[in-house]
This record gives structure tokens, C-alpha cells and sequence, in this order.
């Protein structure tokens, strides 16, 4: 099956599991907006809860707000949201289809890269041992001419996006031979920049200009415009930090890759307040801290790995991404900015109240510095989901699907079965459920073969499936099977808990941080 496959299956096995359904789906969906299922819900809390865990009671110095999705429109005159929130959008003429042009570019770069890296595989593969990286991607014509290649059009990607040249996106377009995977044609318009943020209206003034508000397109606002209320009421002194969750919305242009990106989703994020000249110390710790955080997971240290921002932002002095190696490759899945004094020295200015700290122990005042640490909670959901699905070949010729979701992130951690649906077995399994119940996120199943309910579980990715049957009547065991090995073993009836809790448990997560 190729990557491109796997995800199609994957996005299938969402629905029919209860993970993640199309929005209004009985209308027949609404673009890049998605609901998260009976078994999503619980992955994504358990996703939010080991990132709020981590950032607010394992740093002293960070504390967690919730703020507004709507907030005052001149807060997105500073932010720079209203002049400069905006995507390069270029439209096939034929397809009429719509697309991002420095996507159209990047994919393009990338798929040079893959050339690249398929030539190399092959030259590891006749030279063996003795092959020697570097010298074949410094001497190989293949690989030196798709080098050119890359290197011409890269230069030119950047000067353009430096100078936020549109005319040029599109002659880069034109000379690269990029056309429309769906016409098959480069009859390509003008590019043009697009405002992302959604906007309505609130109160009654009957004029939409001045009623005119916008739906947040990142949290981290909320932050800033709270940030004096925070430091004074609870007496925060620099360093700190301030983390929220919560909505934001964005009218993507392109919104094609499922949860990846999407119209309405969910962010986590933390900005971190420190004195000017220390942000690139903090810049450096918070790197750290934050790939910690993503390997602790358990999802293996290869399938990460940092992309620096070679256009910074205006307000930025540092720019990072973590990216995730997704079915479609990596991608950006967390940002880390140094985003200076630029967003409270601009609501400062433009509110006209003063936001500044003052240092008891210097004297001095000023306005902090802000490192952010900023992850999408729905990208997060699909990092865990495309790295957990299996299809795995059984001892006795058939397949099993299963979910390999890190126990502690796991929608339900442990379902209870009795073998059969007599004999009391069933009311020895109520008793286990009542055992559990105030611990763990169970299931209880008692319907079909034992063999189709450990399917079940597999395909929701629960780490545990405990079996009452008639000895448990006699000595009080259970059998317990693990997810992963498929392993069984009999465990006294009051030893599951301590057991399953070794596992599937958050604050040992925490712990290993
Ligand atoms: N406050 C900084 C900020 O919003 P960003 O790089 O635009 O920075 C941060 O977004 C993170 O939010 C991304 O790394 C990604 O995980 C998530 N994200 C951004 N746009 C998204 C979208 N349309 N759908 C899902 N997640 C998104």
C-alpha cells in the first residue's frame, strides 16, 4: 500500500471507529471541518491533558488562562493579522481550481528532494558497505542535475517570498512547468493575496463596518491582551509563561489533507515572557523542551525533527518548526517563534495603556520579549492516528487492524468481557468495571466470539482486554491481554488496576519528562 493509500484507509477507519466524522455530514459535509467521535474525543482530551499537565504544573513559572474566541478588532490591527494574515492564491482556469502558490512551489521542491533521495537509495544499495553519502551526492550527474534544479528554484522561492513578490511566485510556476494535477495545464491566473480570517458581525449599529469582528485565527492573542491582568494578579515574575487551549479559525485556501488542516480547529499554546537579550537562551531551552515533550510519546525519535524558518516573520528574531513525518512526509506539526516585543509593544501603542514589567531588582522597565511554543491539538490527533495504524498478519492466516495509540493517550484504556453471557460471569465482570471504572476510561462487551471482541478493541487502540471466565469464578484471576504483543496472562482481580496503571498512566508520562 503507498503512504498515499494508508491515509485514505486511515481516514476510513476513522469514521467507521467513531474517531472523526466529516462535519454535517448528512448534508453532505462542509469543506475542511471535521467532528470528533465518541473515541476522538477522548484522544484529544488525553492529548490536551498531557500538554497542559506538562506546561502548567511542571514549570512553576506557567500558568494556563482560557480566553474569548471573539475579542476587539484593534487587536488584530496590532497583531498585523489585518494588513498581513494573508495566503498567494493562484486559480487553474480550466479546473477552476484553487491553490496556495507557494504550496504549488514547496510540493514541486519536494518532489526534486524525493528524486534526490531515490537516486542515493539506489546508489547505497549497489555500492553496500562502502558507499559513501556525500562523495555521491557531490559527484553523481542525477543527482547533480536535479541539485541545480532545486538550488534555481529555491533561490528564487526565497528572494520572492522575501520580497513578497506575487508576480514572480507565478513566473517561478511558469518556468518550473508546475501545472494543475487536475486539468493537467499551467492556464494559471495572476496570484493574489487572501485574507484568512473569518468575520461577522456583533451588535446593532446596522453598519457592517463598524459592527465588523473576527473570529480568532490564533489563541496566542488572547495571551498578549491578558498579559498584564496575569502578571499582576498573580504576581508573575519574569520569566514566565502564560498557556491556553482553544479554538481558532482560518478560511484556508487549500484544506485537503483531513485533519492536517482544517477550517475550525484547536491550538496549544504558550508564550513565554523574558527579558530582552536572554530570548534566543529561551529560544534554545524551549526547543528542547518541546522535542522532549513529542519523543516522551513514544513515537520514535526518527519520525521528528526541527525545520528552521529561513523567512523570518517581520516580528520574529527566531523561527522553528517540529515537524512529524506524516503519510505525506514531514510537516510542520509545532511552531517556536522568538516573536520579540512585537505584540504587546504593538497593542501598547495601539491601546494606548501601558504594558510594560518592572524588574524590582534592576529597576528597569520594559517590555518582554516573548518566546511562543505553538502546536495544533487536531495535527497532534493525526500524528498519533497515522503513526498508530497497523494491519498486522495473525498466526492463523487472517489480519488484524490495530491502533498502536500510545497507551496513556489511548480513547479507552481497558474493556472487561465475560466469556460467555452466563454462568454469573457477567455480573463477575460488573464487579471488575466497578474495580476500574473510577481509574480508567473502560469499555464493557459482552456480544460475539472473544476473538471478534479483541478486534474491536485492537481497531480503537485499547491497550488492555481483561477476560472473566469460569475460573475466575473459583481463584479471583482474570485473564489479561496486551494490545501490542497479544500476550495473555492471569492476574488476580485485585492486582489490574496497579497493573494497567503502569501503563496506560499519564503521571508516569509526566514523570519521564
Ligand atoms: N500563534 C502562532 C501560530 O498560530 P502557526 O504556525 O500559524 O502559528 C501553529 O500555527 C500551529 O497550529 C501549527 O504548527 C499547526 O499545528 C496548527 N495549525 C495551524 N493552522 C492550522 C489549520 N488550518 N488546521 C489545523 N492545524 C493548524
Amino acid at each position: 500500500m503507498t503512504q498515499e493509500e494508508l491515509f485514505k484507509v486511515l481516514v476510513a477507519h476513522c469514521k467507521e471507529y467513531g474517531f472523526i466524522f466529516p462535519s454535517s455530514e448528512i448534508y453532505d459535509g462542509l469543506a475542511a471541518v471535521y467532528d470528533y467521535g465518541q473515541m476522538g474525543v477522548q484522544l484529544k482530551n488525553n492529548i490536551k491533558n498531557y500538554w497542559w499537565e506538562a506546561m502548567t504544573r511542571l514549570n512553576e513559572n506557567i500558568v494556563g488562562i482560557d480566553s474569548c474566541v471573539f475579542m476587539h478588532p484593534k487587536t488584530w490591527v496590532a497583531s498585523g493579522h489585518v494588513a498581513a494574515f494573508n495566503d498567494p492564491l493562484i486559480d487553474n482556469r480550466d479546473s477552476k481550481k484553487r491553490y496556495r502558490a507557494d504550496v504549488l512551489i514547496e510540493e514541486y521542491l519536494a518532489k526534486i528532494e524525493e528524486k534526490m533521495d531515490k537516486e542515493v537509495a539506489k546508489g547505497k544499495k549497489r555500492f553496500g558497505d562502502a558507499f559513501d553519502e556525500a562523495q555521491f551526492r557531490a559527484t553523481n550527474p542525477n543527482v547533480l542535475r536535479e541539485k541545480a534544479k532545486y538550488d534555481e528554484i529555491h533561490n528564487r522561492y526565497v528572494k520572492a517570498e522575501q520580497a513578497n513578490d506575487l508576480q514572480e511566485y507565478k513566473q517561478i510556476i511558469l518556468d518550473a512547468g508546475i501545472v494543475c494535477p487536475i486539468s493537467g495545464t499551467a492556464n494559471w491566473t495572476d496570484v493574489r493575496q487572501f485574507n484568512l480570517m473569518f468575520s461577522t458581525t456583533m451588535g446593532s449599529t446596522g453598519n457592517p463596518d463598524l459592527d465588523k469582528i473576527y473570529l480568532r485565527p490564533e489563541t496566542a492573542q488572547g495571551i498578549f491582551v491578558e498579559y498584564l491582568n496575569v502578571q499582576k494578579t498573580g504576581r508573575m515574575k519574569i520569566p514566565f509563561g502564560i498557556a491556553q487551549i482553544g479554538k481558532a479559525f482560518r478560511n484556508e485556501i487549500v484544506a485537503r489533507q483531513f485533519i492536517f488542516r482544517m477550517r475550525e480547529f484547536e491550538q496549544m499554546e504558550m508564550e513565554f515572557f523574558v527579558k530582552p537579550g536572554t530570548e534566543m537562551e529561551w529560544f534554545k531551552k524551549w526547543k528542547e523542551n518541546r522535542m522532549k515533550w513529542h519523543v516522551n510519546i513514544g513515537m520514535g525519535e526518527e519520525n521528528y525533527r526541527f525545520h528552521d524558518h529561513e523567512k523570518l516573520a517581520h516580528y520574529a528574531n527566531a523561527a522553528t518548526d517540529i515537524e512529524f513525518r506524516f503519510p505525506f512526509g514531514f510537516k510542520e506539526l509545532e511552531g517556536i517563534h522568538s516573536r520579540t516585543d512585537f505584540d504587546l509593544g504593538n497593542h501598547q501603542k495601539l491601546s494606548g495603556k501601558k504594558i510594560q514589567y518592572y524588574d524590582p531588582e534592576t529597576g528597569e522597565s520594559y517590555v518582554p520579549y516573548c518566546v511562543e511554543t505553538s502546536i495544533g491539538v487536531d495535527r497532534m490527533c493525526l500524528a498519533v492516528l497515522s503513526h498508530a495504524y497497523a494491519v498486522e498478519k495473525l498466526e492463523n492466516g487472517e489480519e488484524r487492524v490495530v491502533m498502536r495509540i500510545p497507551a496513556p493517550l489511548a480513547p479507552i484504556k481497558v474493556a472487561v468481557m465475560p466469556l460467555v453471557k452466563k454462568d454469573g460471569l457477567p455480573e463477575l465482570a460488573q464487579k471488575v468495571v466497578d474495580e476500574l471504572k473510577y481509574d480508567f476510561a473502560y469499555q464493557y462487551d459482552e456480544k460475539d466470539s472473544i476473538g471478534k471482541r479483541y478486534r474491536r478493541q485492537d481497531a480503537i487502540g485499547t491497550p488492555f482486554c481483561v477476560t472473566v471466565d469460569h475460573d475466575s469464578l473459583v481463584d479471583g484471576t482474570v485473564t489479561v491481554r496486551e494490545r501490542d504483543t497479544m500476550t495473555q496472562q492471569r492476574v488476580k482481580i485485585e492486582d489490574l488496576r496497579a497493573l494497567i496503571d503502569s501503563k496506560v498512566s499519564l503521571t508516569n508520562l509526566l514523570r519521564n519528562l
